[in-house]
């Protein structure tokens, strides 16, 4: 699909990886809203890229309805919708004292990531189906954001493993589902990426946690994921699978 023109939501869009796409997108002609918690940065990211913000929780499944309905209108329409809100929690399944993994736990992590982008997908899908098909039929673009530790979770990393490839599995099944109306979905994979979420991480313990990398071994860099992102809005054969952007990391156990 073509930048020039389209418009894009960006879940997560006040900060790292989804900042940088917005911001790409954005210098290449599309149209940005940038959906966040409240208390982020996202004002300030929309003014930088003539958008508007919409504060937003993305657990608050129904409340998201309306925002992204909000965004949409105001927006006059919808074909790209990145997110990458989400996290995780440091838990074993049986804990050092002896204890089991907590439930509320484990199901508050499936509800941040799995949950709300099936229920962001699904909200943003039916917008799109609303749009006209350009010349290769192609209505919009999704893109969800996974891990590596979908693959290969590390210890602790259970609830975290099974929200972002349950995100992983669910992308080619709703390519699929989406396919008739000419949306695409994808998700990007990324190791460790140098953004907001990894900020705490003193450069020793980023350098022990890229070790396993083949090359760059290093964190990965924002506009590294956006490259990618934009690359998979312009691409119309990208659909249906989940792409590692970690410079040949395999995560070791721990
Ligand atoms: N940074 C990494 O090393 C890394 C690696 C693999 C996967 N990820 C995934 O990337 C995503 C985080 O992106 P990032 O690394 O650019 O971090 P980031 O903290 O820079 O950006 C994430 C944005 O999402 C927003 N957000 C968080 N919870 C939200 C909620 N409930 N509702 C609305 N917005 C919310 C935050 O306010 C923030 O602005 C997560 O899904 C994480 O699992 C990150």
């Amino acid at each position: 699909m073509d930048i020039a023109g389209s418009k894009g939501i960006f879940v997560g869009g006040a900060s790292g990886m989804c900042r940088a796409t917005a911001t790409q997108f954005h210098a290449k002609g599309g149209q940005v809203a940038i959906l966040d918690l409240e208390k982020s940065n996202g004002p300030a990211v929309a003014e930088e890229l003539g958008g508007t913000f919409y504060p937003c929780n993305v657990m608050d499944f129904d409340g998201m309805v309306d925002v992204i309905g909000a965004a949409v209108a105001d927006l006059g329409g919808l074909q790209f919708l990145v997110n990458t809100a989400g996290g995780g929690v440091a838990q074993r399944t049986v804990k050092k004292d002896g204890s089991r993994h907590s439930l509320d736990d484990f199901r508050r992590i499936i509800d941040l990531n799995l949950i709300a982008s099936f229920n962001i997908n699904g909200i943003a899908a039916e917008h799109m189906s609303k749009n006209e098909p350009n010349a290769d039929g192609e209505r919009g673009v999704m893109i969800n954001t996974a891990s590596i530790a979908a693959f290969e979770g590390q210890i602790g990393q259970v609830a975290y493993t099974a929200a972002k490839a349950g995100i992983a599995g669910m992308t080619l099944t709703m390519a699929r589902d989406l396919g008739t109306l000419g949306i695409r979905c994808m998700t990007i994979a990324p190791s460790l990426f140098d953004t907001g979420l990894t900020a705490g991480i003193p450069d020793e313990g980023a350098l022990q946690l890229t070790k396993d990398a083949a090359f760059p071994r290093r964190m990965g860099q924002p506009h590294e994921y956006a490259t990618m992102a934009i690359a998979i809005f312009e691409c119309a054969m990208m659909n249906g699978s989940t792409l590692r952007v970690d410079g040949g990391q395999r995560f070791a156990p721990r």
